[in-house]
């Protein structure tokens, strides 16, 4: 977790940096700051709080210098403060460090250091790297931080400056993303590409193990053991518009509107175009190997989780295929039984989630195949997962995920019905009317947009409960879940997705008169039993927001409330019925006046277990 940027050139730092941070506040919010050489050496200005905090501050009492560090701050070790943000320095104020990730062996490293007389001021992990690199230092700062990641368990992304050799700038990766931005006399780090995009489209992608020295006229890439690198400069062709917020309130609002976009770019090429088939060459396996597959683990986090349980029923129902669900941060410590006949897929829309990264490497670890669904090409779990089908979502800013969970549906309709191609475990005309019903979603998404502003008043009647439910049954459950995972992140409404069947074992004692309950009834087959459990919670009082499909049954008579999507098979129903959700999770949080796209405690991109 974590942002971090670092300058050397000739333009007033400051304002490179505080640019670069803002573009990477999605990964921590809780504070911010920079460090920068000025005529008086090397001087930090921090302050707890959005970045905007520090912002003004530093308009106050600016810090003129030509090379700097900066950092947006999502707390691990100790709580958001001035003090616990960084840069942090040594005791000599000689070395500062910003730093992304999680120092495990930080707890021993401070004794070590303690015992030799550095005091320390924060709480934190990171302020440990900048007196360990301080004791190690010789003259070389290169060498002085290859010694001390030598040292350092766990993960880190790190920008290092030392008023000893001020014209340099060294970073480090291990485990946590960092990009090298090239310039004409200046060059950059940053977490994220967007980060420098206002001032190069140049950059290196550093791996892990790799560390970069930055002067104002070059870049050296270095194993950690000092060894020379050369590589390839990545251009970076896509628009920082393409990160802006368009028109919209917020970012969250126009990744809801981007739905459509998503749905086609992910389809894209992938299906033939006779409209009978998938064509996944992104997957390697082949037809034998597919063949030998007995079963399939899939492992994620949050709203990637979520797409997970729809895309275990999507793959058992095409390719019948037992398929188990795992949240990443419970699988890898429950011993899983994987095989080399197990193929594990891994989704996250980073890429970069700490959980989901170590679920991969002990699947790999165990001898299985892993398939990553992403949304970020380069990412560490595209890097490292056997084969790579990238959602085509675009940069996801909101915390709260939309757009990149439907596309993570998309990808799972696709690599469901590649499946059952491969196997031949459906009729060719089962397969093409699904392609059909696929290619129709961006439309009849299209259509549940225009009549977004119809969710509004329920929202904000919603947005009135501290406590609210929601319903369905089979693949309407696994859409509940995202949805009130939505409604709690943004709205700090607390709810609960119960199985409608699974409400009268317990639950049902909670409800109580006015209580709001959404219930999804877009399963055909599982209708009339649906039906049964919105009319238990009805006779108590609640009051239920049902969401049904055109061409079924209506739901009019027995809830309260009633939207419907457009009509599809019953397998796709969730790339439709989370679409109202995402749209009464906004205007609810947005009736509670809440920040729709940072909600607290949050951040985007997860780096730490
Ligand atoms: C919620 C949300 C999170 C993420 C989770 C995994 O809206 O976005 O629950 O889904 O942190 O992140 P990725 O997909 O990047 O691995």
């Amino acid at each position: 977790m974590c942002g971090i940027v670092g300058y050397i050139g000739n333009r007033n730092s400051q304002e490179v940096l505080i640019e670069g941070l803002k573009k990477l506040e999605y990964r921590g919010y809780d504070s911010a700051g920079v460090a920068v050489f000025t005529d008086k050496g090397l001087e930090v200005k921090k302050a707890k709080g959005r970045l905007a905090v520090l912002e003004s501050q530093l308009g106050e009492a600016p810090l003129a210098g030509t090379i700097g560090i900066g950092h947006t701050r999502w707390a691990t070790h100790g709580k958001p403060s001035d003090v616990n943000s960084h840069p942090h320095t040594d005791n000599s104020m000689k070395f500062s460090v910003v730093h992304n990730g999680i120092i495990e062996n930080y707890g021993e490293l401070k004794d070590e250091l303690s015992a030799k007389g550095h005091q320390f001021v924060s709480e934190t992990d990171t302020e440990v790297i900048s007196h360990l690199i301080a004791s190690l230092y010789d003259g070389d700062i290169v060498q002085a931080v290859q010694k001390a990641v030598s040292r350092m368990k766990g993960a880190f992304a790190l920008g290092v400056l030392t008023e000893y050799e001020p014209d340099k700038l060294v970073a480090v990766r291990l485990a946590s993303p960092l990009i090298i931005g090239v310039g004409q006399g200046e060059n950059f780090i940053g977490s994220d590409i967007p980060a420098i995009l206002n001032y190069t489209r140049d950059v290196y992608i550093l791996n892990d193990g790799e560390m970069a020295v930055l002067t104002r006229d070059g870049v050296e890439l270095l194993t950690l053991e000092g060894n020379f690198i050369s590589r390839e400069l990545f251009h970076v062709d896509w628009d920082l518009v393409t990160a802006e917020k368009a028109g919209f309130d917020h970012f969250m609002l126009k990744e809801i509107y981007e739905q459509p976009k998503a749905y086609r770019d992910t389809m894209g090429s992938r299906l033939s175009d006779d409209g009978k088939s998938v064509v996944l060459n992104e997957i390697k396996m082949t037809p034998e190997e597919v063949k030998a597959i007995h079963n399939i683990h899939i492992v994620a986090c949050g709203t990637a989780y979520h797409a997970g349980l729809v895309g275990k029923s999507v793959i058992e129902h095409l390719a019948r295929i037992p398929v188990e669900t795992d949240v990443a941060s419970e699988y890898r410590y429950r011993s899983p039984i994987i095989t080399k006949n197990t193929l594990v897929v891994v989704v996250s829309q980073s890429g970069e989630t700490a959980d989901t990264l170590a679920a991969l490497r002990e699947a790999k670890r165990c001898g299985a195949r892993v398939v990553a669904i992403t949304n970020v090409v380069g990412s560490s779990v595209a890097r490292e997962a056997d084969d790579v089908i990238v959602t085509w979502a675009g940069p996801e800013i909101a915390v709260a995920s939309t757009k990149a969970y439907t596309s993570q549906l998309i990808a799972f309709y696709l690599f469901g019905l590649y499946l059952a191609q491969t196997l031949g475990t459906q009729e060719e005309a089962v397969l093409a009317e699904t392609i059909a019903a696929l290619q129709a979603l961006p439309e009849q998404v299209e259509a549940i947009l225009e009549q977004a502003e119809t969710y509004k008043a329920v929202a904000e009647k919603i947005a009135t409960h501290e406590n609210l439910f929601f319903i369905g049954r089979g693949l309407d459950y696994a859409v509940a879940q995202e949805g009130s995972l939505k409604l709690k992140e943004i709205s700090y409404i607390h709810s609960e997705a119960y199985a409608s069947g699974e409400l009268k074992h317990g639950t049902l004692a909670l409800i109580e008169e006015g209580i709001p309950v959404i219930a999804l009834a877009t399963q055909d087959a599982l209708l009339e039993k649906t039906v049964s459990n919105i009319q238990e919670v009805s006779a108590r009082g609640a009051y239920v927001i049902g969401i049904g499909m055109e061409g079924s049954p209506s739901l009019e008579k027995s809830v309260n409330e009633q939207f419907l999507i457009p009509g599809t098979l019953s397998l796709l129903t969730p790339a439709l019925s989370v679409v109202p959700l995402q749209l009464l999770s906004y205007y609810a949080s947005l009736a509670r006046g809440n920040d729709v796209d940072k909600p607290r405690n949050l951040a985007k991109s997860v780096t730490v277990e």
